[in-house]
């Protein structure tokens, strides 16, 4: 009788110790298992008396039901533990406030160009596009730039190879456009182009957008009309004056910067002129018959003086705070 006191308590107290469920159904096994101190008990049990074995019986049956209530009771307690940790480690706080949703938004470069295209399709011109891997002959041979001319230097060009460059400016569409269309022509053509530089106000890629327009009768008038018109209505500004300032361009003649008032003073955003004779020669239209004007706008400079950027780099740093503002 006092051993199995001493065998339910130990098991009581084992039980309460174990807080894994496949140790506790080992330990089980020790004492109610066909080895268990408990079964050999009972198999004992025909060496008793006839007087005593029912007594014996009895207890022993006791503390058979008192180590299995406790086994159940230690499962039970542990499954408890074990979906209480799971829950935890579970849990929503279904309270919290959402991350809520942002939708992306154009860059504003792309806005400019969006904007720039529109308005020119408004005034009837068409786009075209052309490469920005381009042979040497149309970057500047049938732009009238031949080999070691000294404006060749000007464009501070990325080779490829000996024939073929990263584009330097969108001049090469016309020649494309040209190879291929017969006056009347009237494209603009908005791009990436290259060039080796990069400071505050220039990066080695950027945008241009070129206009040309091929007809019988095309006048410098004309093209003061169009580029005037565009950049009033760009800006929103009709009193935007516009000046343009002789220059030199191989691929026009006579040539011109384009000149906008801003903050009292003039700023340069293009270049433009009458499309030299030797150009249209090249593309094997008769230049006695057509003529034309060209210009070539650079679209960073428009989207700074209208969206006030004073640094072309924050166009090109990904910069999630400067992209935001133009949402
Ligand atoms: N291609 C010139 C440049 O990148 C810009 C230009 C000037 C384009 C005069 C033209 C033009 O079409 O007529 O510097």
């Amino acid at each position: 009788m006092e051993q199995l006191q001493q065998i339910l308590d130990q098991a009581l107290k084992q039980f309460a110790a174990i807080s894994d469920e496949a140790e506790l159904e080992q330990v089980k096994a020790k004492y109610l298992g066909r080895e268990g101190s408990l079964t050999v008990l009972l198999k004992g049990l025909g060496k008793l008396s006839a007087e005593e074995r029912p007594a014996a019986g009895a207890r022993i049956n006791q503390v058979k039901q008192g180590i299995e209530a406790a086994l159940q009771q230690r499962r039970d307690a542990l499954q408890q533990n074990k979906l209480a940790q799971q829950l935890a480690a579970e849990s929503l706080d279904v309270t919290l406030p959402g991350r809520g949703l942002s939708t992306g938004g154009l860059h504003p470069v792309t806005h400019t160009l969006e904007r720039i295209e529109q308005l020119f399709h408004s005034l009837g011109f068409a786009t075209a596009s052309g490469p920005e891997i381009e042979r040497d002959f149309y970057n500047f041979t049938a732009l009238n730039i031949p080999e070691n001319h000294p404006a060749r230097a000007m464009h501070d060009t990325f080779y490829i190879d000996p024939q073929h460059v990263l584009r330097t400016h969108t001049s090469p569409v016309q020649v494309h456009y040209m190879e291929t269309h017969q006056p009347p022509l009237k494209i603009i053509s908005p791009g990436r182009v290259y060039r080796v530089d990069s400071d505050a106000t220039h990066s080695p890629m950027f945008h241009q957008v070129e206009g040309l327009w091929v007809d019988e009768e095309v006048s410098f008038a004309n093209l003061k009309g169009v580029v005037q018109d565009f950049l009033q209505c760009f800006f929103e500004q009709d009193d935007l004056q516009v000046r343009f300032r002789p220059s030199f361009f191989p691929f026009t003649e006579p040539s011109a910067e384009i000149d906008m008032s801003w903050n009292g003073g003039w700023l340069e955003i293009g270049g433009c002129g009458m499309v030299h004779p030797n150009v249209l020669k090249h593309v094997n239209i008769d230049s006695e018959k057509y003529l034309g004007f060209a210009f070539g706008l650079g679209v960073e400079r428009l989207a700074m003086l209208r969206y006030g950027v004073n640094d072309l780099r924050l166009f090109y740093e990904s910069d999630l705070r400067f992209l935001k503002q133009f949402n």
